[in-house]
């Protein structure tokens, strides 16, 4: 069991900037993070994965490393981070790191190398082009804010590539020595203890050889069709890449026990998602946008895991998650902050064969937060129609104190906080009817399954707007209407309900937007 431990097992994506202050300077640490294990441990997730801990100068808040091989001064050292493993350890838990193979920063000494000179042996390293035949950028590919990707450079006389911004160079990937230098990285960070990577921009490593002209986008431009009216065809999604998670899986597999590789697989068709997990030779987690797009609705979200699962190889694990720092939180953009539609969506994820991925804060329903356009940090989101990004990277809300206990009294956060009287921590976990309390009781149901073989998983008839399926011993009825509807028999043994004790309700009805697990009568 435990070679596949995130099987069915819950991680907690945390922020490390917004999550705990340590030492008072309005940002959150690693040894805030350890400060707060024990919350953790009494939630019950298997492991958290850090939000970018490496030295940066942070244009794109630690998307842009500037080495490897270190950690950021800001959020501690690298001994505060094996503090960290241990800890986490002790109570059980695994820690995953955030891994940015696709571009670093404009200051990592590769690329002020490979800037210095055209003969620079480190040149290859980076993408670097003439311009097209008559001037400007060498073809007509944009980046996250809508603008070229080439940033002509005078001093050697070329453009070099940025899919994000002009400070976040992208790698050569048809460089073998790119190659070697991730599998040392790679190796540096399973040899001390990380149980594995959650891997940025996975599907965006290698580009077309050819440089050749993206097509436009005939759809509108979604979150996932296109970027600013094109289809990202050549600038990123390149078969080629599989090869590198081939690569990458080996050397996770040589460790024991195996380390875990969870890709940022921005992609719109599932089939491409599915071949992210290669014949179980490359990750062994890939997110799901699809699903995080979807409307909150019985059949919108039934049939994206119907087709997930028809997808996915046998062996394929699927992983469930919801918000993240990049595309906001669900309680907002689903459940416009009604708490009973945050436990149904909790219960109706959580209760799937699958990984559950949480960001820090679903488990109390944190909702999005409007932040001033004078207190914005976030450089790279709220281009075209795409909102801003500090939205959802706001401080954790432990209590209801001035900075909701997330830093010292009197220090301003570098984000501020949401509404933390309304939700936090402290008074959640005093209250059985909170989205927390309700949470945790969710994660000890999973807590039993971790581990262990992916169940089948079959949608069962039931009336309009209910999405009722079996998921192994586990039957889910979960109303996504605002009326009472009947409960389909059997019901079998309701293990968990979003309405708390259904001893107080009519056994025969679901309320309004609540959901059931129930176990199987045979
Ligand atoms: C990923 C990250 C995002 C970052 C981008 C560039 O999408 O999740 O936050 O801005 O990559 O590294």
């Amino acid at each position: 069991m435990d070679r596949r431990w995130w099987q069915r097992a819950t991680l907690y994506q945390l922020y490390v900037r917004s999550w705990q202050d340590s030492d008072g300077d309005g940002y959150g640490d690693l040894r805030g993070i350890i400060s707060r294990l024990d919350y953790l441990e009494w939630l019950g997730v298997d492991g958290i994965w850090l939000s970018p801990t490496m030295p940066s100068p942070d244009q794109d808040w630690g998307y842009d490393v500037s080495d490897y091989l270190g950690v950021h001064p800001e959020l501690g050292t690298i001994d505060d981070l094996d503090a960290l493993i241990e800890a986490a350890g002790q109570r059980g838990m695994r820690v995953l790191l955030d891994l940015v193979p696709n571009h670093t920063s404009s200051a990592h000494p590769w690329f002020v190398e490979s800037a210095a000179s055209r003969q620079s042996p480190l040149r290859d390293y980076y993408v670097w082009a003439d311009p097209a035949p008559g001037g400007g950028p060498p073809n007509n590919w944009v980046d996250f804010t809508g603008q070229p990707a080439w940033q002509w450079d005078n001093t050697t006389g070329q453009f070099y590539l940025h899919n994000f911004l002009p400070a976040q160079p992208d790698l050569n990937w048809w460089q073998p020595v790119v190659h070697e230098e991730f599998r040392r990285i790679l190796r540096f960070w399973f040899d001390r203890g990380v149980a594995g990577f959650r891997i940025d921009v996975a599907q965006g490593l290698y580009k077309d050889a050819l440089l050749r002209d993206n097509p436009p986008c005939d759809e509108e431009d979604g979150p996932l069709a296109g970027r600013f009216g094109l289809q990202a065809v050549y600038s990123e999604n390149r078969p080629e890449v599989h090869a590198v998670y081939r690569e990458w899986r080996s050397i996770a597999e040589s460790y024991d026990p195996p380390r875990l590789l969870l890709g940022e697989t921005w992609v719109e068709d599932l089939r491409q998602l599915a071949a992210f997990y290669g014949q179980d030779d490359e990750l062994q987690l890939a997110f799901n946008f699809p699903l995080v797009f979807a409307g909150f609705s019985a059949d919108s979200l039934a049939s994206i895991v119907a087709s997930t699962l028809a997808a996915l190889p046998a062996s394929g694990c699927p992983v469930w998650t919801a918000s993240n720092h990049d595309v906001g939180r669900f309680p907002s953009r689903w459940c416009g902050g009604d708490e009973a539609k945050v436990k149904l969506a909790l219960l109706v994820l959580g209760a799937l064969p699958g990984s559950l991925v949480l960001y820090y804060g679903d488990e109390i329903g944190m909702t999005d937060v409007a932040v001033p356009p004078e207190l914005a940090r976030d450089a790279l989101g709220g281009h075209g129609r795409r909102p801003g990004r500090d939205r959802a990277r706001t401080p954790m809300q432990w209590d209801e104190s001035a900075s909701g206990g997330f830093t010292a009294p009197g220090i301003r956060s570098w984000l501020p906080s949401g509404d933390v009287a309304a939700r936090n921590v402290a008074a959640q976990r005093e209250d059985p009817g909170s989205v927390l309390s309700f949470c945790r009781e969710l994660l000890s149901l999973r807590r039993e399954r971790a581990g262990q073989p992916q169940p089948g998983y079959e949608r069962l008839p039931a009336s309009p707007g209910v999405w009722r399926y079996e998921a192994g011993e586990l039957i889910v009825t979960a109303n996504f209407t605002g009326r009472p509807v009947r409960l389909p028999a059997p019901v079998g043994k309701v293990l968990l309900s979003t309405a708390g004790d259904r001893g107080q309700v009519d056994p025969a009805a679901l309320a309004p937007w609540e959901g059931v697990i129930s176990s199987r009568v045979r």
